[in-house]
This record gives C-alpha cells, structure tokens and sequence, in this order.
C-alpha cells in the first residue's frame, strides 16, 4: 500500500525518527563519497503551483544524487484544475512517475491529488503546512542539540507570524516530545485547530507547548525560529502595516540575548532582511540558517527513500534495509583506510 507524506499527523514519533535517521545516515554515506542510488530509474513530478528555491532544487538534486529524475512542471505548466480535474491529474500521473510532489495554493489541491494518485504523494508546503521543512529542521536540531541536553529537554521559540512553518514546527516539536512555545501578535497566533493537535501530541509524547504575546516566554529558549512576517506570495500585507503589527517580534540582537547561552537562530528562508530578522543575527556564529536550507535536501532525500522503497513492508524494516546498505559501504571503507 502506498503511504503519502502530506502532514506529519499520520505519522507517529517512531516513524518520523526513522525517517530523520534514514535522512542522516544517506547525508553521512554521501559526505563520505558514497551516493546510494535508491531511485534509480524512478522519478518525481515535482508540482508547483507557487515560486520556491529550496523545495525545488532540494528534491531535484536529492533525485539526481540517487540515480532518479526529476520533472518540473511550474505554475502554469501542467492541467492541474484547469481544463483537468486535479483527481485525473493525479490518475494520469500515476502512470507516468514513481512518486509526485506538489507545492499548493490551498491544502485541500494536495489532499486531493494524493487520493487520487496510486503513487506516493509529497506537500511541498500548502497554506496549512510544510512538512518536508519539519523533518529538515529535525535534522538540523539533532545534529546542533545543546551540550548535555536531549531532544525531549530542549526549548523551542516561533517568533512572529503564525504561518504554515510555525504551526508545523509546533506540530514536530510537540510530537518529538520537544517544548514549543509560539511567541506572536495576537489576530496572527496559531489558532485552535493547531492547539488541539499540539495538545494531542504533547498528551503522548510529554512535550509542551504555549501560544503568547508574553516576550518572557523566549527566555530558556535553545532555539530561536521565524518566518517572514505575513507569509508570501498574493496574501501578502503591505510593508508599512506588517511592520507596525510585527515590530516588537523581529529576531534581533536583544532578543536572542532572552535565550539559554548558546541559544542557536533557525529560518526556514527566504528571509526578510531587516524585517523578521536583522542581518547581524541572520550572519552570526548562532545562525543555524544556512545550514538548515542545505538539511532540506538530507530531508528529502531520507523522505524519496522511505516513501519508495519496498513500500510493502512496515516503517522499521525499510529503513533497516536502506541502512544495511550504507553500512556496509561504511565499514568497507573503514576497512579499506584502517581508521
Ligand atoms: N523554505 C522553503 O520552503 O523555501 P522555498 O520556498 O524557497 O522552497
């Protein structure tokens, strides 16, 4: 049966991890010189209704890297609800490619698409969520966890405008056992809906979280997120408005200062130099940013495997699979050089 990765509510905590381990063991074959080639002769339709830098290029290189291809098709290039419905969109597609992924204007194009297509089908980001981004910050927050702490100890602070980032980074942390807080101007909170799947997560995993316009709630934080202010694309707010209701939550100097010491910076990019994030901060020793953007592409490269391979067996199995593989290549090279 195939399985869909449209939002991390359907996956539970031992999932996820296994995809975040899978992502970080193919990122240390391939630093290591080793590239796996999991998709050969697969490839992905990569739908985007809106523009992106990192979604794009992430899958098409994680594609490319793992002896697969990847096809663009644009806004504006394919008949997804246009003359076509999107369900016969998906059908058709699933004759063509091995896996689809689709950057949407509105969730709901996604979850159509994904009931309609018999192969595996990935959210690029939608006006909901971004999930491909959550696991990517996963990866980035376990290989930069504070001396002496665990995943479960850490303090993660959303500053600013509740966007579809914030509310997924609320979901993963919370489902990871993690302590979430969003810090933001009220009418621009995450609202209820989001509260309840936090609350959901947190009752299993002992995580916490809180939603405030309180600025003492950044203080302890090990990590300090944003997001542009208002989103992008045609929702956007105009410039003089957004900095009167966001300026008391731009990411600056003083308020990393209300963090833990070594309180590390997070953004999903682009970035709004000036606005949600000054440059000083953006370019310091603290910015995890940059590194984070090169994590969506371990993401989706852990993502394209978990998805595709041997779909029939359960989670665990698959990742010991693609695991054993990059095992072996470990320790032969390991052998090979005596170290
Ligand atoms: N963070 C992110 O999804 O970036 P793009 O919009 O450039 O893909």
């Amino acid at each position: 049966m195939k399985r869909d990765f449209i939002d991390t509510a359907t996956y539970t905590k031992e999932e996820l991890t296994d995809i975040i381990e899978l992502s970080l063991a193919i990122k240390r074959a391939i630093a290591a010189g080793y590239y796996p080639q999991f998709m050969k002769d697969m490839t992905l339709a990569m739908i985007f209704q809106q523009s992106s830098t990192r979604t794009r290029v992430s899958f098409e290189t994680a594609m490319s890297q793992m002896g697969g291809h990847a096809q663009y098709l644009g806004p504006g290039m394919i008949q997804l609800g246009g003359h076509e419905t999107i369900g016969d969109t998906g059908k058709v597609l699933s004759y063509l490619v091995d896996i689809v992924m689709a950057r949407v204007i509105e969730h709901k194009t996604v979850e159509e698409l994904a009931a309609a297509c018999s192969v595996p089908v990935l959210n690029g980001m939608s006006d909901y969520n971004h999930p491909t981004q959550e696991i990517g910050d996963m990866c980035t927050i376990f290989e930069n966890l504070p001396r002496g702490k665990r995943l479960e100890d850490c303090n993660v602070v959303f500053v600013g405008d509740g966007t579809q980032v914030c509310a997924s980074l609320g979901f993963i942390t919370t489902k990871m056992g993690m302590h979430f807080v969003h810090y933001g101007p009220r009418g621009h909170q995450l609202g209820e809906v989001h509260k309840t799947i936090m609350e959901e997560n947190c009752r299993i995993s002992g995580g916490t979280w809180q939603v405030t316009d309180d600025r003492n709630a950044v203080r302890g934080a090990d990590f300090i997120y944003t997001d542009v202010w208002y989103g992008l694309y045609e929702n956007e707010m105009p410039k003089e408005e957004r900095v009167k209701v966001f300026h008391d939550f731009q990411v600056n100097r003083e308020l990393m200062q209300l963090g833990n010491i070594g309180c590390k910076f997070m953004h999903c990019l682009p970035a709004t130099r000036g606005e949600d994030v000054t440059d000083e901060v953006a370019d310091s020793e603290s910015s995890l940013c940059w590194e984070e953007a090169g994590n969506r592409l371990t993401a989706m490269r852990g993502l394209l495997v978990y998805l595709t391979r041997d779909r029939k067996k359960p989670s665990g199995v698959r990742v010991a699979a693609a695991k054993e593989e990059l095992d072996e290549f470990m320790a032969n090279r390991i052998d090979k050089s005596g170290n």
